[in-house]
């Protein structure tokens, strides 16, 4: 081991933990994953989907990608979506974004930052969707109406999906829900975007 020798320390003393509370923990997991929730989240470090709503490993099955994009084409994603949905039978999808998105941020200015400006071409169009009420907005408010808004289209998205569509069609128990992070205080904040079938949507 020549580097980051601190890490599996880490990693051995968090095993140790837990397996001190429960023995079982790790050979029960080995088995078999049952998760009940799909987590879509921004890879930003300051929002570890397991931590913040304080579960144990084996209880989400996560897709995190900057500024939490769900993009038609995008294998990956659907990729995720599909086992999660499909082979899982996750019973709720959660778009979680984050005040402060550090891509949000970036789509809003008109400067390139490389590679990343293609991928961020997505919120721009989300801000083009929804011009008119951002211009209505105050400046100062903007950043934190797009990391909301940008969260609703990806909610959209999901529901758009021919996994999802299909899955409502074949009549199974599945919510999508858009959420946001507050990274000042650790606090999520639900948007009130729950939708469970095609009338919803
Ligand atoms: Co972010």
């Amino acid at each position: 081991m020549k580097s980051l020798k601190h890490l599996f320390e880490k990693n051995k003393v968090w095993a140790e933990s837990i397996t001190e509370k429960d023995s079982e923990f790790f050979s029960h997991l080995s088995k078999q994953q049952l998760p009940k929730y799909l987590w879509i989240g921004c890879s930003d470090s300051r929002v570890p989907a397991n931590q913040i709503v304080d579960l144990p490993p084996g209880e989400i099955f996560v897709h995190r990608n900057i500024a939490n994009v769900v993009v038609h084409t995008d294998l990956n994603c659907l990729s995720v979506l599909q086992y999660a949905v499909e082979i899982l039978k996750v019973t709720d999808i959660i778009v979680c974004g984050h005040y402060g998105c550090g891509g949000i941020q970036a789509a809003m200015e008109n400067k390139q930052h490389g590679l990343i400006d293609n991928w961020l071409r997505h919120i721009k169009d989300v801000a083009r969707f929804h011009d008119a009420q951002l211009q209505a907005t105050d400046d100062d408010k903007k950043f934190d109406l797009l990391c909301e808004l940008n969260v609703i289209e990806q909610v959209k998205n999901i529901c758009n999906t021919t996994i999802v569509q299909n899955s409502w069609e074949n009549d199974a128990k599945l919510t999508v829900h858009g959420w946001i992070y507050n990274i000042n205080n650790g606090i999520l904040k639900d948007l009130d975007r729950c939708i469970s079938s095609n009338k919803e949507l």
